[in-house]
């Protein structure tokens, strides 16, 4: 198991719930070193939005980022966990909706969040997203694609059982495809690419990445 994966997990180990947790997702899920490499340079702060309990930060700390991250997310409880085991850190985590972000000039990231939002809502968040990129910056965001696939299929089912199981308090299973995911971005001017994002789990996944030009 990589480095960054048990230092990330380390920060956790206060609750050993939350510490295999973060061992687990932190090592399986493909995203988080993909993020890490294509921020890993950056100078620029980052906003992450829907970031949980903050563990991609804690993350992208353990891979040598050092930018400012500013995160937002809708659970409390992940915010208060986030601020205690990051406090330190270079980092600043904030109780809000995605949906409204403040005024951010720089970076972004947003892991598996887009399909709560509907369809107007979607394009008005990726519509500030892609403003809210600075000259170089760059947004990732890790979506479940919409198309015929069993991944797909498979995804829906996922997304079911969390929120009843009280993980995800919100719900909402509006996925969008490529065409509207990339949108946005073409429109602002910026380069866009989107890849396979699902790793080891069965779900369709993917990554995209949006470089607003200097
Ligand atoms: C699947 S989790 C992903 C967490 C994190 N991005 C990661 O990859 O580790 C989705 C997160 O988005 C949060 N969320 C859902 N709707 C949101 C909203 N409107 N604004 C902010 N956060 C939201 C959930 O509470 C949950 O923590």
């Amino acid at each position: 198991m990589s480095s960054p994966v048990r230092q990330a997990a380390q920060r956790y180990r206060r609750w050993k719930n939350l510490y295999y947790y973060s061992l687990g997702k932190a090592f399986l899920d493909p995203a988080y070193p993909a993020v890490a490499r294509l921020f890993r340079n950056s100078t620029l702060p980052l906003l992450d939005l829907g970031c949980g309990m903050g563990l991609l930060t804690a993350y992208l700390r353990a891979s040598g980022h050092g930018s400012h991250v500013i995160g937002i997310e809708l659970d409390a409880e992940k915010v208060s966990v986030a601020r205690e085991v990051l406090g330190e850190a270079g980092a600043e985590f904030h109780p809000g909706d995605a949906f409204s972000f403040p005024p951010h000039l720089g970076d972004v990231v947003m892991l598996d969040v887009i399909h709560y939002f509907d369809d107007a809502q979607q394009q008005a968040l990726l519509t500030r997203i892609a403003q809210s990129l600075a000259p170089g910056g760059v947004a990732a965001i890790r979506f479940t694609l919409n198309e015929r696939h069993w991944r797909f299929a498979l995804t829906r089912a996922e997304e079911w059982f969390v929120h009843r199981s009280g993980w995800i308090p919100t719900t909402g299973h509006n996925f969008p495809t490529a065409e509207e995911m990339t949108r946005a971005f073409v429109a602002a001017g910026c380069e866009v690419t989107m890849e396979p994002m699902w790793g080891c789990t069965p779900f369709n996944s993917y990554l995209l990445v949006a470089r607003r030009r200097d």
